[in-house]
């Protein structure tokens, strides 16, 4: 057990002002983000977009960790250098996504199972060796006719633990990433007893299973309304709701939760982010940041459009998301900051 270094990697991973960005799309969901804007869904494709991400300049200010795929951290920049290197040499601690995917679960109609547990101690141990500091698992939970079921946010919550234990064995920092999702017509009081459930089921497991608290990352939907509530909630009741669900069930011990975006558009994350830190920072045990993809990667990806041309502009909008999350991370966030 690595225990000192897991904690140490945990707390730099949320240190002030940071947060990480998550540049882990399996290769079917980087295609599919491709394929609206007509750039080719190829690997060089994929290749040539993260080092675009990797090479922006500046992005350690405000970035403590990157998430890659497989397929990325095997890759190398276009001057030779391996991606793990480029990011270890500006600061960023090397992650990677360790998790299969999910797929429907026999017997839960609707229901989706994270795969990946078997040989994952030989592949987190390689990976170790590549450089990566953390890694990262998600599971996810639909909210729908009586799912989540009991059966399926345990079944998730014994492999994310799982999982969370085979990390901290090879001194991996584990993310700890169950996802309630936002699809549906759901409203946020719905979201917020799900996310309940979803919590205390998982940092039960954790407990049982002897992960050490002070080195994970917890990494969490917002409690948010369904994409197709009739009611949208104000960022400040949505801060106040998150903050109020993770104080029930997060343990003082985990040093941070770092927000997944689930969709969410790219500023209202950011502001959501911001209302929690201006509101309750003072009173919380954990730091409070994100591990955004999409609501930090999308703006960029959209000026870019897979064209040489584009890469600066991109470059500038995806530096300018992660100054506005970083602002976010201790309340500064302002609207006027979208301006410049
Ligand atoms: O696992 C999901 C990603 O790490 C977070 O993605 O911010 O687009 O939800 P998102």
């Amino acid at each position: 057990m690595h225990t000192q270094d897991i904690i140490t990697t945990a707390k730099a991973l949320v240190a002030e002002g940071k947060g990480i960005i998550a540049m882990d799309e399996s290769n079917a969901t980087c295609n599919k983000r491709f394929a609206v804007l007509g750039i080719p869904q190829t690997e060089e494709a994929r290749r040539t977009y993260r080092e675009l991400i990797v090479s922006t300049p500046g992005l350690n200010e405000c970035i403590s960790g990157a998430i890659l795929c497989d397929e990325t951290i095997r890759q190398k920049k276009n001057d030779g250098t391996p991606f793990a290197k480029a990011i270890a040499d500006c600061g960023i601690i090397l992650g990677i996504k360790v998790d299969g995917g999910t797929k429907d679960m026999e017997g839960y109609p609707g229901e989706k199972i994270t795969e990946g547990l078997d040989g994952l101690s030989d592949r987190l141990m390689e990976y170790s060796k590549m450089g990566a500091r953390f890694a990262k698992w998600r599971a996810v939970f639909v909210i729908g006719d009586s799912i989540p079921s009991d059966g399926c946010i345990m079944a998730n919550a014994i492999a994310l633990a799982q999982y969370a234990s085979l990390c901290q064995h090879v001194g991996l920092v584990p993310i700890v990433e169950p996802e309630v999702l936002m699809n549906g017509d759901h409203n946020m009081h719905r979201c917020l007893a799900e996310t309940d459930k979803v919590l205390q089921k998982v940092f039960n497991q954790l407990k049982l299973q002897r992960v050490i608290l002070e080195g994970i990352i917890l990494k969490p939907n917002m409690v948010l309304p369904g994409l197709d509530s009739h009611r949208q909630e104000t960022i400040e009741e949505v801060a106040d709701a998150t903050v109020k669900c993770l104080l029930r069930n997060v343990p003082a011990e985990v040093p941070g939760i770092a927000f997944l975006s689930g969709g969410q558009p790219s500023v209202l994350a950011s502001a959501r982010l911001n209302a929690m830190n201006a509101q309750f920072k003072s009173r919380l045990p954990w730091e409070l940041t994100f591990s955004f993809s999409r609501a930090i990667q999308q703006p960029a990806l959209d000026i870019w459009q897979g064209k040489e041309s584009q890469v600066v502009a991109a470059q500038q909008t995806l530096y300018h998301r992660a100054l506005c999350n970083s602002a976010a991370r201790s309340g500064k966030y302002i609207a006027e900051m979208e301006k410049a």
